[in-house]
């Protein structure tokens, strides 16, 4: 397959890419097209890495309006709401769900998700997920979070249950310190899941401190267990909301400990900018970790959905310019630069929060995957909710 004239991440110049089998084997300006070969001419649009999505609950999405309308629009009522619907959950409505859900994503030149799975009543979902991360795999590559959302001290048989999803394959540990009954069960909680990392080899993704309380601090307990064992580049603390409520003076302390322990951060904009600040009457908090700053600070922060149609989140369509929008308006990160280099948040630094390694990216060598927006930079991408026009994936047109 050739791929004619296509500006690769915001190039001020236009090449060509020739892919063989399921590999870049080429990238240079006028390359000719061999006897047989496709081409397709790209007119000068702009061609990314595939978009990742670095948190979204499968297991949760488009269960609207069966499950019941969140009045409060709090975390703690979706929960409840959740925790009664998960328990009628079958294999096959689970299954369906996930599979329109990723299909979205597809549409939208997703190909790699990291979903958190809820094993508090049971393994059946993780089962169900488990076996369909094979059957997708052709569109997207699924990581699986083992995700005690009731706690791991504050929930009977969470720590077999997480064990025992690991061993089915699960691909990472999940935590959720701040909804455990007590902060010392917070703090156990996380040195936990780093012990778990430590012997089963697995990454670590923790909801943590999605609250609007500014004493919730297990980001830094995460952060410190992760250095301690010299397991940062494989952690990543998920939503970390509370931060923003935190007085500067200790952000400025907990920013050097973030650094040295080299943990990835997920914010999920949509989501957080609805859920968060609820029982503030006015002003009201905006629900969004430090993102600006933690990059500025050279940390890597990606981007996520969290929820789509469900009791958490009543929008959402697997569109990841739909999450950056909201992401850089709420963070104040429109200038320019920003908004051309925006699309490295839901690509390359997803890559990073999912470890995917050298072979993510658009270079000669690597695996033939990346998508083709209809735009010529990022920020007329942005402007114009530039739709994808192809998405390749190993080396295969799989929409276009
Ligand atoms: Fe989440």
């Amino acid at each position: 397959m050739l791929l004619k004239n296509i500006r690769i991440e915001n190039a001020a110049q236009a090449t060509d890419i020739r892919i063989t089998g399921q590999t870049f084997a080429s990238i240079a300006p006028n390359l000719m097209a061999q006897p047989g070969e496709q081409v397709l001419d790209c007119e000068g649009k702009m061609a990314l890495p595939p978009f990742v999505e670095s948190h979204i609950h499968l297991d949760t999405c488009l269960t609207l309006p069966q499950v019941g309308v969140n009045k409060s629009g709090t975390l703690f009522e979706g929960i409840q709401l959740w925790s009664k619907y998960r328990q009628g959950i079958t294999r096959e409505e689970l299954r369906n769900r996930a599979l329109r859900t990723i299909r979205l994503y597809a549409a939208h030149g997703v190909q790699y998700i990291r979903s958190h799975v809820d094993i508090t009543g049971g393994l059946t979902t993780m089962e169900t997920l488990l076996e369909l991360k094979d059957e997708v795999k052709d569109l997207v590559e699924l990581q699986l979070v083992a995700f005690p959302q009731d706690g791991i001290l504050s929930s009977p048989g969470a720590k077999s249950r997480m064990e025992a999803a690991l061993e089915m394959g699960a691909d990472v540990i999940g935590g959720i310190p701040h909804f455990e009954f007590t902060r010392e069960y917070g703090v156990e909680s996380m040195k936990y899941v780093i012990e778990l990392a430590e012997r089963t080899g697995k990454l670590v993704d923790v909801h943590c401190d999605e609250i609007d309380d500014e004493q919730s601090r297990f980001v830094e307990s995460l952060a410190t267990f992760a250095y301690a064992a010299g397991l940062g580049g494989r952690v990543t603390a998920s939503h970390t909301t509370a931060m923003h409520s935190y007085n500067s003076a200790y952000c400025s302390k907990l920013f050097r400990l973030l650094g040295l322990s080299g943990i990835h951060f997920v914010s999920n904009p949509l989501v957080n900018i609805h859920l968060q600040g609820r029982f503030d009457t006015y002003p009201k908090r905006r629900g969004l970790t430090r993102v600006k700053e933690l990059l500025e600070a050279g940390m890597n922060v990606s981007f996520g959905h969290d929820d789509m149609s469900d009791p958490y989140y009543p929008l959402g369509n697997g569109n990841m310019l739909d999450v950056l929008l909201m992401g850089l308006h709420v963070c104040q990160m429109l200038g320019y630069d920003e908004l051309m280099n925006a699309y490295r948040i839901v690509t390359h630094n997803g890559a990073k929060t999912l470890h995917l390694g050298e072979d993510y990216g658009i270079c000669a060598g690597n695996t033939a995957n990346l998508v083709v927006l209809n735009a010529p930079d990022f920020l007329t991408a942005l402007r114009e909710h530039a739709g994808v026009v192809y998405s390749v994936r190993q080396g295969k047109l799989i929409k276009g």
